[in-house]
């Protein structure tokens, strides 16, 4: 399993120092083969060491140059950081990011071998549509993206179950990540939406869900831990 924690716009930089001390203690006994990614603040990167990757939760496209406000290839450079989130819904939306601009981020990215966590996800109008409008909405976010590319983990987060604390259902994640997987082939899949520790044992053992994309129980390092081990 892949367990990825978004810290979105939470955490200091000391915040952010005690939680990766903290989550190390714990992670001394993890499962070899889970795989446990975190994304800090762009204030809070740096070359931190234990059994995690480290990514960015978003970054321009470009080495560097006048973006003012932004962070490009430079700056990830310094922390060794090789790892990003591109098409969360919350950059979508807030950040008007469209899916032609996060095309154009998902290939530099892939162009520089970065490891992209690829985000999609529907809004709730569009799920109570039914399956084969979720479907067709979540193909559209493809569009562009090099869905064959080698470092891609793709992660579904229906945008209604973000936040929300209302995690969608297994058959709602059970036939979703099923049709998904058609798509992606062999590419690992997660799911995100309210993954917490009182649901994570039955998401995790769904088919399908190759691991899961945590906002707000994984802004502790004791819940997050708790869904690791
Ligand atoms: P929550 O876990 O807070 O629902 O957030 C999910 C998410 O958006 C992770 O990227």
């Amino acid at each position: 399993m892949i367990y990825a924690a978004n810290f979105k716009t939470n955490h200091t930089r000391k915040s952010t120092y005690a939680y990766i001390k903290a989550l190390n203690e714990k992670l001394s006994v993890k499962k070899p083969d889970d795989k446990v990614y975190i994304f800090p603040p762009s204030t809070a990167l740096d070359r931190y060491k234990g059994d995690f990757t480290i990514g960015v939760q978003n970054a321009y496209p470009a080495y560097n140059g006048a973006y003012t406000g932004e962070i490009g290839l430079e700056q990830l450079d310094e922390f060794d950081i090789k790892t990003i989130l591109i098409g969360h819904s919350e950059r979508r939306e807030y950040m008007a990011e469209t899916q032609e601009k996060v095309a154009v981020k998902f290939a530099f990215f892939q162009e520089q071998g970065f490891e992209i966590i690829y985000c999609i996800g529907e809004p709730l109008e569009i799920r109570e549509k039914g399956f084969e409008a979720v479907m067709k909405y979540l193909l559209a976010q493809f569009n562009g993206i090099d869905i064959h590319y080698e470092n891609l983990i793709v992660a579904y987060e229906p945008i209604w179950a973000i936040g929300t604390g209302r995690s969608a259902t297994v058959e709602e994640i059970s036939t979703t990540h099923r049709a998904l997987k058609k798509v992606i082939n062999s590419k690992p899949l997660l799911y995100g939406g309210s993954a917490k520790p009182a649901n994570i044992k039955e998401i995790a053992s769904i088919a399908g869900v190759d691991g899961v994309l945590v906002g707000s129980a994984s802004l502790n390092a004791e819940s997050f831990s708790q869904m690791i081990l």
